[in-house]
């Protein structure tokens, strides 16, 4: 009977919620600058990620009214019970997006193997400032050694060719590479380019 008493009230501690109106208020009341659209989580940790499977409501709530840490505080005169419901309801909506490994998404690099518009803009410096301008590459270019993306993306289960750097064989790889994008699974070729 105290089970079951207890399960009632948990239950009913759930209020009803409106999913299209929780989407709109949690953008109104900028929910989502820091946790994300769809809750998966804020830039730069701005805020952890709230969808799929939310935390249970009292701690959700709880959370919100009287946040533990960083996140800004919201009173009922600023998110009505009614309203904390209905994100509630939309949070809880959200469904676990694919996994990596089943978009079928081709990447294509364009590998200039530095960030060359920082190289030039320190040669510039350094010689507005009459310093020597042959160290201008240090952080900036990534061949010493050149990284191998393709094995980058191997280690995490992603099908990858590369380093192409004949254009006769970018041709089959991409071929290659849309074979396994049509067949559901993401797909990289790492082409290397000029530097500039
Ligand atoms: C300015 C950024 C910011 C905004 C806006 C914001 N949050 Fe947060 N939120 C955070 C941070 C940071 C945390 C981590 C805990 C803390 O700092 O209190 C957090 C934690 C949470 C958690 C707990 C999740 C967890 O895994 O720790 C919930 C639930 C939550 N927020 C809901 C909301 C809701 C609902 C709104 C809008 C009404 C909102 N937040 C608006 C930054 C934000």
């Amino acid at each position: 009977m105290n089970f079951l008493l207890a399960g009632v009230l948990l239950f009913a501690q759930v209020p009803q919620g409106s999913v299209e109106r929780g989407q709109k208020v949690y953008q109104a009341k900028w929910c989502h600058s820091c946790h994300g659209t769809v809750g998966q989580g804020g830039e730069r940790g701005a805020g952890p990620k709230l969808a799929p499977n939310p935390f249970p409501y009292a701690a959700f709530a709880m959370q919100t009214r009287r946040p533990r840490a960083n996140m800004p505080r919201y009173p009922a005169e600023f998110l009505s019970d009614q309203e904390l419901a209905d994100i509630y309801a939309y949070v809880a909506s959200i469904k676990a997006g694919p996994a990596a490994k089943d978009i079928p998404l081709l990447f294509v690099m364009h590998n200039n193997r530095g960030y060359y518009q920082e190289v030039m803009h320190l040669q510039r410096m350094a010689s507005l400032h009459k310093r020597a301008v042959d160290t201008a590459w240090v952080g900036n270019v990534i061949d010493r050694p050149a990284v191998d993306f393709a094995k980058l993306a191997q280690a995490q289960g992603v099908w990858a060719e590369g380093p192409v750097s004949n254009p006769a064989q970018l041709g089959p790889a991409i071929a290659r590479a849309l074979k396994v994008v049509k067949g559901g699974a993401p797909a990289l070729v790492d082409v290397v380019c000029q530097a500039r």
